[in-house]
């Protein structure tokens, strides 16, 4: 490998179809692909106690806290080591869906986030995030057959915050953020990422 082990972050409101482009890149960059919330033993278990829509609602600063431990684990135990054996990376969300959900989404104190997720993510930032954006009103068609977890089932002023959300974030850090638009078909938005990656981040194959 002649370029640096990178961190890539796939983000998105659901249904967006980032989660096709983390296994696509994956591939072609030979990337060790994960996600969060879920990317571990422990992680699995959280994701069922945080998305699952049989549990009881959880509270806001526990639902925060949890994702929180998610990314904690998730770095310490194969984001850091992988990057330090010189793989790449690709995580299907990271810090940015926790500024986009529980902040913009749900109304968490942006300062409280960056503070938590600094410590917990032990100040470990991908080298770029890819927003693929796209209108809610497509990306809930998209879902429509597909199962519901707790989190989806919000309603669409939700999820119209979380996408105003993520533009902010993108917009206001665009050395870390690249913007491609989900909306289009697959092989167009496969061509925008692949030319992100190389321009961005020298990874041409
Ligand atoms: P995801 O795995 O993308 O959903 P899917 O089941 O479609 O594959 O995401 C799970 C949910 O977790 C998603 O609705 C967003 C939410 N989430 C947060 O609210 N905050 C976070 O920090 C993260 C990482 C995810």
């Amino acid at each position: 490998m002649n370029t640096p082990a990178r961190l890539i972050a796939v983000e998105g409101i659901d249904g967006c179809g980032k989660s096709t482009q983390a296994l696509r890149i994956g591939k072609k960059i030979d990337a060790l692909v994960t996600r969060e919330p879920g990317g571990t033993k422990l992680g699995q278990q959280l994701r069922e106690l945080l998305l699952s829509p049989d549990h009881d609602p959880i509270s806001l600063r526990s639902e925060v806290l949890l994702m929180i431990a998610d990314r904690a684990e998730h770095v310490e135990s194969v984001i850091r080591p992988a990057l330090l054996r010189g793989q790449h990376v690709v995580t299907d969300r990271y810090a940015g869906s926790t500024f986009a959900y529980q902040g913009s989404g749900r109304g968490v104190d942006f300062d409280a986030l960056k503070m938590l997720n600094h410590w917990g993510s032990d100040g470990v930032t991908p080298d770029l995030s890819i927003l693929f954006d796209l209108p809610v009103s497509v990306a809930i068609a998209r879902r429509k057959d597909a199962k519901t977890d707790r989190v989806e089932s919000m309603d669409v002023s939700f999820h119209e915050r979380v996408r105003h959300g993520f533009l902010t974030l993108a917009h206001n850090d665009p050395q870390h953020w690249a913007i491609v638009d989900a909306s289009q078909s697959l092989e167009a938005v496969s061509k925008d990422v692949d030319d992100i990656l190389a321009e961005r981040l020298g990874l041409s194959l």
